[in-house]
């Protein structure tokens, strides 16, 4: 049941040097797309004054919960079911929200819905942390980024890796603002946005 994921090991350390200092004042995290839960684990570990919330469709809750029953933490509650696409986000405010590695996994589509529930589960002053691979003004940072989306793209046609600008627009049209964008190992990108205003989706609500 325990998914074991080699590249969660590799990156961790990076990520966590990061996210660490922007999350030392907030509280309460979601994360999307948690995947075998690894990555919760040593997180939520390391920061013990956030309650990590996992939350991930539901075929991936046996390795996320085999994760959390082993560590035993008390800041991680058990996961949430939560594919990006559903119409009612579970009722959380957050004013952290962490996801690697989901972007470019989901289809155009599916990268809507995501930011833009992210921006509706963000309390004012929230910031959502994006760990990944992009693309900047349509083109791959490297060669190997420019594989990995072909590899993608045969596995599911509608994956592949994003443009920073597109992520960029939806995310201000929900009412963030870009806040930091940081180069990590192996072309992978930590961008960073800022809840500032409410989202267009409920203004005037
Ligand atoms: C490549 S895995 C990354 C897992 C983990 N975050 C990591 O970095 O190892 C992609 C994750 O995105 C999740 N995902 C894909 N489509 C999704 C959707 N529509 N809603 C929520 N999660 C989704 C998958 O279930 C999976 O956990």
């Amino acid at each position: 049941m325990k998914q074991f994921s080699q590249s969660c090991i590799e990156n961790r350390d990076p990520i966590l040097s990061v996210i660490q200092p922007l999350l030392s004042g907030r509280s309460q995290l979601l994360e999307i797309g948690s995947g075998s839960g690894q990555h919760a684990v040593d997180f939520a570990q390391a920061m013990p004054h956030l309650s990590w919330q996992c939350s991930d469709r539901l075929e991936n809750h046996p390795s996320i919960n085999a994760w959390l029953e082993e560590r035993g933490l008390s800041n991680t509650p058990i996961p949430l079911e939560l594919d990006v696409t559903q119409e009612q986000w579970p009722q959380l405010k957050a004013d952290a929200v962490f996801s690697a590695n989901t972007a470019h996994i989901m289809s155009l589509q599916m990268v809507e819905s995501f930011v833009s529930g992210v921006a509706n589960v963000l309390s004012k002053e929230g910031i959502f942390l994006l760990y990944g691979p992009f693309n900047y003004k349509g083109d791959f940072t490297s060669e190997s980024n420019r594989s990995f989306d072909q590899w993608l793209k045969q596995r599911d046609p509608a994956s592949g890796v994003r443009d920073f600008e597109w992520l960029n627009q939806l995310a201000e049209k929900g009412g963030m603002r870009l806040q930091g964008d940081v180069a990590m190992p192996a072309n992978n990108r930590i961008l960073y946005w800022k809840k500032v205003f409410r989202s267009d989706t409920t203004l005037g609500a």
